[in-house]
């Protein structure tokens, strides 16, 4: 189904996909359980931590950093030196493709008694740093990147205090790596956020908040220790959203994903898809280091369009690409606003699923915070972009599966940023 020369993939119809899906594990939950091992006191263990490119640039950051990390067949062994156990870096961080790591890590560097650097790809320092930049500098962070991008430089500030500051961007990374600064901060730190995003980083610290009205207030206390822990990471769901949605518009599929991460700040789309049509089960519900994990099933079905907006696009944030092409397949309209965030992800994600789609045959109308989709045209073969973003690789992959003639897909090799195996898994389903 898929052959590949160099950075191209080749997509053509797939008649059924069949079997159970080896996801990788998730790089959310992996980058934090890395980055926080790194500041317990003790050595942590992690099972299953994901050789795609995203985690490993934390690990190297934290390597130059002058942690000690080994790995086995078990997974990751991670030798945390407390608060104040880094070193100063020799050179720059290279965070590569991974905003997680550059702003997470931002948050905990800021109160360090040394100067660092961190640098990205390209795509990376095109994205918007200001939104950390800003409560750094309130809590007294010496924290510069020319024109609000990265490169970041840090130098170290003579004290951090606790602040109260509420999100501006619905955003789980400015939310952590205001909390994280907030570890090297004098008294409390406190962020205030009125739309819910992924909260992986209040569950993996044991952070308390309380929710008054529509916001909630989520605190840390400077100075708090963290002790070693065992993590077990769960399956990736917004890797499993890939086949979610190929599962539901390929004819004559039945998928089985297990071990699937289910944080209900991440499963919004199996609501959106079920809302639309999709025959998706969730079985063996239970949890797991904190975070709940199930078995999902999908089997094929006939889409209907949805409208989306407000709350849920938080949620759903990183899977909105692969669920445009679910609403290329359904009857009727699928209108989705309020995502403008999805311009200032690893590329911008509105324009990039407009185009590949569009050369396709399918019918979308680009909008400032969204698009609106006339699905149920059929789509043909073409060449499309990645445009250097794993998410759009693979959701252009997913759409190849459903068109009549060949789909060229250049830059495929970016879904190794998130999920290395995506293409053989691909052709090993069939
Ligand atoms: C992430 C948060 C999201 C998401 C990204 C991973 C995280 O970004 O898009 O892939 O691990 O905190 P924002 O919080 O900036 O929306």
């Amino acid at each position: 189904m898929a052959d590949s020369v160099e950075n191209v993939r080749v997509l053509r119809q797939s008649r059924g996909l069949v079997g159970t899906v080896n996801l990788p594990a998730d790089k959310s939950i992996a980058h934090r359980a890395a980055l926080f091992a790194a500041i317990s006191t003790g050595t942590s263990h992690i099972v299953g931590y994901p050789g795609s490119e995203d985690p490993q640039s934390t690990l190297s950051c934290l390597r130059q950093l002058g942690i000690q990390i080994n790995s086995d067949e078990v997974g990751l062994s991670i030798v945390g030196g407390g608060l104040n156990g880094f070193i100063a870096p020799e050179r720059a961080l290279d965070c590569g493709n991974s905003g997680t790591t550059m702003r997470l890590l931002s948050g905990m560097l800021v109160g360090q008694a040394f100067s660092s650097e961190l640098i990205g790809d390209a795509s990376l320092s095109s994205r918007p740093m200001g939104r950390i930049l800003d409560p750094l500098r309130l809590m007294g962070a010496h924290i510069e990147a020319a024109g609000g991008r990265a490169p970041l430089r840090i130098d170290q500030a003579s004290a951090l205090r606790g602040v109260e500051y509420q999100l501006p961007v619905a955003s789980a990374q400015v939310k952590s790596c205001v909390l994280l600064a907030g570890l090297w901060a004098d008294g409390e730190t406190t962020v205030i956020e009125e739309t819910p995003t992924r909260d992986h980083t209040e569950r993996m610290l044991g952070l308390s908040s309380v929710t008054i009205g529509s916001k909630r207030y989520i605190s840390v206390q400077g100075g708090r220790t963290l002790s070693a822990q065992m993590w077990s990471i769960p399956c990736d769901f917004s890797a499993a959203a890939f086949f979610l949605v190929a599962g539901s518009i390929v004819p004559n599929s039945a998928l089985h994903l297990p071990r699937v991460g289910l944080n209900p700040t991440r499963t919004g789309l199996i609501d959106v898809l079920k809302a639309m049509g999709a025959h998706i089960s969730i079985q063996n519900e239970r949890i797991v280091a904190g975070e709940p994990i199930g078995d999902l099933f999908v089997r094929s079905s006939q889409l209907t369009g949805i409208e989306i907006g407000g709350e849920i696009i938080a949620n759903i944030i990183d899977e909105i690409p692969i669920l445009t092409v679910a609403a290329a397949m359904a009857g009727g309209k699928t209108i989705i606003r309020d995502a403008e965030e999805l311009r200032f992800k690893e590329t911008d994600r509105i324009s990039a699923m407009s185009k590949g789609l569009t050369t396709l045959g399918a019918k979308i109308e680009e909008q400032k915070d969204g698009m609106i989709i006339t699905g149920g045209k059929k789509l043909h073969g073409g060449t499309v972009e990645s445009f250097s973003d794993h998410r759009i690789a693979m959701s252009m992959g997913i759409a190849g599966l459903v068109s009549s003639g060949e789909v060229r897909i250049e830059g495929a090799n970016a879904a190794s940023v998130s999920f290395p195996t995506f293409w053989d898994v691909l052709s090993e389903l069939g």
